[in-house]
């Protein structure tokens, strides 16, 4: 691969270097911990809608600094009510295999593909995730491109697309991981209706927007409806659309979740080894 893009401003020199053919580039050269002047803001902003997702290498961020990094990207979005556990970071939410004992439970979370915050009204731009303790092998993320299956599909099932809005619900979606969820919670995130080919409200390109909340398709038979949203799916998340990620200790990456599903992939020994991330999320745009 050859570096497409090399930045220069008066406080930072670093690199852009395509990771593959279907998005994904690293970043390297830059402290994220350090506040970020305007042009080095930019050209990160441009690397991130030209290449989706950014793999920042050799970082070291405590919460507060990653919480100033994606700040200076946006607004941060909060946890869902259920995601808030007493005593954590409001803004920072821990992905881990380890249990309420420190050790490693055997259960991997986020395994199905998803849009972070696809069930709010304004679903999230973008999902910064920090490699913290990573197993000795595996534990890899792997990432969809929502734009790639969009404009695969044949012209005539585009056009039918372009009419359709798909429903984005949390209480369906915890429904069929076998949790009830209280009435507090259903009022703090109510299903949404998105269009199911959403316009990236800065490309403009469409992305199908799909994943583990889209629960039914509106005004369609629900059965039929999901049968619909699972046969995109499996459309979607094809090998020729994937980019795995095999993490590095201080990677940091950056995703744009309006055209982007993402999974955490189990493949490694969850009872033996810990698996630790953090995550902050960026508010986007109403649909
Ligand atoms: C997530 O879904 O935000 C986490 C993905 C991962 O654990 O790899």
């Amino acid at each position: 691969m050859t570096v497409d893009t090399a930045t220069k401003t008066a406080s930072e020199a670093f690199t852009v270097t395509p990771l593959s053919d279907i998005m994904a580039a690293e970043v390297t050269g830059i402290d994220l911990a350090q506040p970020l002047d305007q042009a080095t803001r930019d050209a990160i902003q441009e690397a991130f809608l030209a290449h989706q997702l950014l793999v920042f290498r050799d970082q070291k961020l405590t919460k507060d600094q990653q919480v100033a990094f994606t700040e200076q990207f946006g607004t941060l979005e909060r946890h869902a009510l259920t995601n808030i556990t007493p005593g954590a970071h409001p803004l920072v939410h821990m992905v881990t295999n380890l249990g309420a004992d420190g050790k490693p439970s055997g259960v991997v979370k986020s395994t199905r593909w998803h849009s972070d915050k696809s069930f709010r009204e304004a679903p999230s731009m973008a999902s910064i995730l920090h490699a913290v303790t990573l197993p000795p092998d595996g534990g890899d993320t792997c990432f969809a491109n929502m734009y790639r299956a969009y404009d695969a599909l044949p012209e005539a099932e585009r056009t039918e697309l372009d009419t359709i809005k798909v429903v984005h619900s949390w209480p369906d979606s915890r429904e069929n991981i076998g949790r009830k969820i209280s009435q507090a919670e259903i009022d703090d995130a109510p299903p949404q209706a998105h269009p199911i080919a959403r316009p990236h409200p800065e490309t403009g390109r469409k992305a199908l927007f799909l994943g583990m909340h889209a629960a039914y398709l509106d005004g369609v038979d629900r059965d039929a409806g999901l049968a619909r949203i699972e046969q995109l799916e499996a459309h979607s998340t094809q090998d020729k659309f994937v980019y795995r990620h095999n993490w590095c200790q201080g990677d940091l990456l950056m995703w744009d979740n309006r055209c982007l599903l993402h999974r955490a992939d189990p493949n490694f020994d969850a009872a033996a080894h810990p698996r630790v991330m953090h995550r902050t999320c960026l508010r986007g745009t109403p649909t």
